[in-house]
């Protein structure tokens, strides 16, 4: 684990961070000595994982939070809380979201609640952490997690790949602004993680699928690739047909894509 955010005494939120990914990358967060808030709606998938992460550090380095990212005032709480908690953040992962199927033709309560959490979830925790991270002048990251799906957006499921795709503009606004902002030492990261073995994908399964990667795995994978400057981590297809490669992106070339090249800064 190489990158600068990412030592001891520095401070990690993760939104979504009381299961599946974000709970792994928080476990390793805390592992390389980071305070961590792990930040969620489920406040009793919180209690439990707060347990689970005293197996790894301390009790006086984990923070819970319950929030609903889809607020803005409760992202805005959040913030504060961890600001006046543990002074401030310097490593943001936006991973909140859901899944729970829609379609075109059927009720819009769904597309409402995905773009809600999954788009907005992202605006808000880019809009509302960045400026505090940019003024501690500090080394800073921020993490949005993607989906292949906003980039393959294959049939079906259309109110998820646009919530993804909106996450990869999303970030790359990002990347943009703070590119441009003086003496700012944050940069933004897309993780588009493969197919993970989570609450989200499960669907009633309890065994780990052949071929689906635990929450562990991927959170490994994108350690191992994170540098300074603005990328995306792209983890290897597990389970996406070779039809959909064929529709993917310029940037993603052969069967396992890691990093982008850094942007011209
Ligand atoms: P998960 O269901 O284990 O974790 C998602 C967490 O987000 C849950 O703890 C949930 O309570 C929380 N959450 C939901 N709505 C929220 C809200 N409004 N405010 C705050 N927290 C909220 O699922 P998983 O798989 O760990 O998902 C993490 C991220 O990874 C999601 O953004 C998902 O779309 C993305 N992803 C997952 C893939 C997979 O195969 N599992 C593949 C591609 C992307």
């Amino acid at each position: 684990m190489s990158h600068p955010a990412i030592v001891k005494d520095n401070v990690a939120v993760i939104t979504g961070g009381a299961s599946g990914i974000g709970l792994a990358a928080a476990a390793a967060y805390a592992r390389a000595g980071m305070k961590v808030c792990i930040a969620d709606v489920d406040r009793e998938r919180l209690a439990d994982a707060a347990t689970k992460l005293s197996s790894v550090t301390s009790a006086t380095n984990v923070m819970t939070f319950a929030v609903d990212v889809s607020s803005a005032e409760s992202v805005r709480e959040l913030e504060h809380a961890v600001a006046a908690q543990f002074g401030g953040t310097d490593l943001l992962m936006n991973n909140a979201g859901i899944q729970p199927g829609s379609t075109l033709f059927g009720e819009p309560d769904n597309w409402q609640r995905v773009i809600a959490v999954n788009m907005w979830g992202i605006i808000n925790g880019s809009r509302i952490f960045a400026p505090s991270m940019i003024a501690r002048g500090k080394t800073g990251l921020i993490i949005n997690t993607g989906s292949k799906q906003g980039i393959t957006t294959p049939p079906g499921d259309p109110a998820y790949n646009v919530s993804k795709a909106g996450v990869k503009a999303i970030t790359e606004a990002l990347q943009h602004e703070l590119r441009n902002t003086r003496d700012c030492r944050v940069t933004a990261h897309l993780l588009i993680p493969g197919f993970v073995f989570t609450g989200l994908t499960a669907k009633g399964r309890t065994e780990k699928p052949a071929g689906a990667w635990t929450p562990e795995q991927t959170v490994d994978f994108m350690l191992a690739r994170l540098e300074v400057g603005d990328f995306y981590i792209l983890c290897p297809d597990n389970d996406v047909p070779r039809a959909l490669d064929e529709k993917r992106m310029q940037w993603a070339a052969g069967d396992i894509v890691e990093n982008r090249p850094p942007l011209s800064r």
